[in-house]
């Protein structure tokens, strides 16, 4: 049966959440409970299916695997689905702690988002078939198995001195201005169970707090797009917040939950990178670019596996699947992109062992299906070099990345790599790959002169007709 208390929460909350909460108050009134966390895993994308006919966690909303962090943090666009991810987490959490704290930047962002609002412990614990008690004048809620979770504001860090802990939630802690005390505070307390540790849900801002934490080897930053979360969102919401940061660099923050830093010296800068949704069954052309680990030099031993495409003289970045694979791993995933993208061919790096790659991607061909087209790509320049004609394609807004797609992994190789410096981006490589074989933008000297770009000698010694492309980009 529905709760008075819940029906009279609801009355409070906008039109367009009363009608979201109705629907999943329908599902409580027929005693059905709503799990959060599914059979399928991290591999689930939340959709509803067998045993689980409702919408629930995707992937990226399980804590990270392992126990050896310390810090979870969701670092996530708008309405990604993060304080819902604190919220059933912390209702896990209190079957095995029995003192917990839950911080908002205020107050009444603890009672009203944290624990009263569309995606606050009230209602998730209501779907699980869970009644909480709140008491707001003694800043507690007790959970069904006596469990507590005390309640602060991140502008009384004070108020944390003391009282012992053996887990946290915070929400949008990258907006408390007092972040630094309220964690000295909260971590002299958090000692209590066998494994204290800490959940932060917040759109990042580039605050020195957030990016020492986001850079702690002790934890794990996980970033949500908003658009991932668009099934549970209404069409409202992505007409006014959505559209108004759409491509804007501000909405790699607010919908991507990127943290803005430009790197110096990286080859990319967020303000060339545009988003554009596109229908990939509208493109001329589609390429699965693989640059496999191991063939060329890298030190990582990750394959690089881009999927992009061409519509005139655009180019679109749609998929992005690298990762760790063995050879037969990365063959069939290219094969699978192939066949799900319908794509014209694969490219693949074959600089150390040519016929091996092609080999391998042959031998893996599913039964019954058509061998594809292979173009192998040899590197016969310098991974820089042949990343800069791909640079100045975007900065033509030539290139862009799919809105809805997964990107958020390559655009930060491309955002904060730095020719010369740090591991071999083998995200970046496979993109260049893509690009280059999609628009062709070599010599690079040639496709930008007919573009009326400058024509100067690049800063690159022994290049000549390559435009200075630094002074573009800053
Ligand atoms: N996996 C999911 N299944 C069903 N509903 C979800 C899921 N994830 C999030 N939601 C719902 O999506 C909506 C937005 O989620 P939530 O409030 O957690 O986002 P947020 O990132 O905290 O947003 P904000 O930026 O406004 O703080 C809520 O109605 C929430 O219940
Ligand atoms: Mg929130
Ligand atoms: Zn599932």
């Amino acid at each position: 049966m529905k709760d008075a208390e819940i029906l009279a929460m609801v009355q409070d909350w906008a039109p367009d959440d009363q009608e979201r909460a109705a629907e999943a108050l329908g599902a409580i009134e027929r005693g059905e409970r709503r799990a959060w966390y599914c059979t399928h895993g991290r591999k689930c994308d939340g959709k509803e299916h067998l045993g689980y006919p409702y919408p629930h966690a995707r992937g990226d909303q399980w804590p990270p695997p392992g126990a050896d962090w310390f810090m979870w943090f969701l670092s996530g666009g708008r309405g990604s689905g993060k304080t819902r991810t604190g919220a059933e987490y912390t209702r896990k959490m209190a079957d095995k702690v029995s003192r917990m704290a839950l911080i908002a930047p205020t107050g009444a962002d603890v009672r009203d988002t944290m624990i009263e609002g569309i995606s606050g412990l009230k209602f998730v614990a209501a779907l699980a078939g869970q009644k909480i008690h709140y008491e707001p004048s003694k800043r507690r809620v007790t959970f069904p198995n006596g469990a507590i979770a005390t309640t602060f504001s991140g502008e009384e860090p004070a108020r944390l001195r003391g009282p012992q802990h053996g887990f946290a939630w915070l929400d949008e802690p990258a907006h408390m201005p007092l972040i630094e005390d309220v964690m000295s505070n909260l971590q002299f307390g958090l000692r209590l169970g066998e494994r204290p540790h800490i959940v932060l849900t917040s759109t990042p801002i580039p605050t020195k707090w957030v990016k020492r934490t986001q850079k702690d080897p002790k934890t794990r930053t996980v970033r949500v797009s908003t658009h991932s979360n668009r099934d549970n969102l209404s069409p409202i919401f992505f007409d006014t917040v959505v559209s108004q940061y759409e491509g804007t660099r501000t909405g790699l923050q607010e919908l991507e939950g990127r943290l803005l830093d430009d790197v110096a010296g990286a080859l990319w800068n967020t303000q060339i990178l545009t988003r554009e949704s596109i229908n990939p069954e509208d493109l001329d052309r589609i390429v699965v670019a693989i640059d496999p680990a191991g063939t060329a030099n890298r030190r990582s031993d990750e394959t690089g596996i881009v999927v992009a495409g061409i519509l005139g003289k655009n180019a679109y970045v749609l998929h992005d699947a690298s990762g760790k694979y063995s050879p037969m791993g990365w063959a069939r995933k290219a094969h699978s992109l192939y066949d799900m993208y319908k794509a014209d061919a694969i490219v693949a790096e074959v600089n150390f062992g040519a016929d091996m790659v092609e080999e391998i991607i042959s031998r893996n061909v599913p039964t019954g299906a058509i061998p594809p087209r292979i173009i192998k790509a040899r590197a016969t320049r310098g991974k820089a070099v042949r990343a800069e004609p791909v640079v100045a394609l975007y900065e033509q807004t030539r290139v862009f990345h799919r809105i809805g797609s997964n990107l958020a992994d390559l655009e930060d190789e491309m955002l904060t790599w730095v020719p010369g410096h740090g591991d071999s981006p083998n995200r970046v490589d496979a993109l260049v790959w893509a690009i280059t074989d999609l628009l062709a933008p070599t010599p690079p000297g040639q496709v930008l002169s007919a573009r009326g770009m400058s024509t100067r000698t690049s800063s690159i010694p022994g290049l000549r007709g390559v435009p200075d492309l630094s002074s573009l980009r800053r």
